[in-house]
């Protein structure tokens, strides 16, 4: 008789209940280390604003520091790689918007799949967004702008966050609808773009109300438009683009927050009470108001929602950036 396949058999078995013991001893005491929260998009834009909201009110749940890790690059899809191959123990966690299922449409091939490399945590908040044009930018409306775009094509320049961006996204259907392409300044995140259109460097900028709003109502940045069906209470004035020609222009920005593939159950678990009670707190919901942004219903903030949610976007935007033919 063959001794060695059965030993081989209770070998592995033994080594596999081993390795769960240990993993669940692991997932009681997670969180014993700082944990890394990735933004993959510069430092003092919309995306790591929420993320250092978050982190500061995850912290304190879950006992141990989360620490803002800002990984830019390619329109989010750098930090989306390293991310998918980060290690599953819960001490990398990653916040993204809904560039990651527009990205999917925007390159021809990207090092991981939004759809099975990740675990889901939950949805967080939608983010509308505004068209803004520097100072010194001789358009004072949407219909001058539209006119002015137009007449100087060649010289109007638009900052935007890469290809995966929600600024890049935004900003090509705008340029779609009018049919006309100006030339695209890119940045490692709307954080330092703003700074540049509020410096008179580039002409103009579509990006998220998470910063914006300040800039607009001190005139520090033109505002041309709203990128949401419906006005926003912060900025009751000023028209949506859709209500000035562009009809069905509807552009919101939704979160989530993602774990690698493989990260245990109860981590998950830990992560997802966790944001669930930082997204309670009324310091983080009076800056998210401000800024006219939603947080999400909490039938909303699991990972079940968060997954199905990015599947459906993933077949909305497809068609959509495809028939913009938005490579940029
Ligand atoms: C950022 O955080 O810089 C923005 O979300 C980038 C973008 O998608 O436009």
């Amino acid at each position: 008789m063959n001794l060695k396949k059965p030993l081989n058999a209770l070998l592995a078995a033994v080594m596999g209940a081993g390795l769960l013991l240990t993993g669940t001893a692991n997932a009681q005491k997670y969180p014993d280390k700082p944990i890394s929260l990735v933004v993959p998009f510069a430092a003092g834009g919309p995306t790591d604003t929420i993320a250092r909201l978050l982190a500061t009110q995850m912290s304190k749940s879950l006992g141990q520091s989360v620490v803002v890790e800002n990984v830019p690059g390619a329109g989010g899809t750098v930090a989306s790689a390293k991310v998918a191959k980060s290690k599953p123990d819960g001490y990398t966690i990653y916040i993204h918007h809904m560039g990651m299922a527009t990205a999917q449409a925007l390159y021809d091939k990207l090092p991981y799949d939004p759809l099975k490399d990740f675990e889901y945590i939950g949805q967080v908040a939608d983010v509308p967004m505004v068209l803004l044009g520097s100072k010194n930018f001789p358009p004072n409306n949407f219909k001058e702008l539209e006119a002015y775009i137009r007449a100087n094509k060649d010289k109007v320049t638009m900052a935007n966050a890469g290809p995966g961006a929600v600024s890049q996204l935004c900003g090509l259907i705008f340029q779609s609808r009018l049919g006309v392409r100006v030339t695209t300044v890119p940045y490692k995140g709307t954080g330092p773009a703003l700074t540049d259109l509020v410096g008179g460097q580039v002409n103009i900028l579509c990006d998220q109300t998470t910063q914006t709003i300040p800039f607009i109502k001190d005139g520090k940045v033109k505002v041309y438009g709203v990128t949401t069906p419906k006005r926003l209470s912060a900025l009751p004035n000023v028209p949506t683009l859709d209500e000035q020609g562009m009809k069905g222009f509807d552009v919101k920005v939704w979160h989530g927050i993602y774990a690698p593939l493989g990260t245990p159950k109860p981590v998950l678990e830990k992560l997802n009470a966790a944001l669930k009670k930082a997204l309670t707190d009324p310091d983080l919901k009076a800056r998210l108001d401000s800024s006219n942004i939603d947080i999400v219903p909490v039938a909303k903030q699991n990972g079940e929602a968060l997954k199905s949610h990015l599947d459906a976007e993933i077949n909305r935007w497809g068609p959509i950036i495809r028939k913009a033919n938005i490579p940029d």
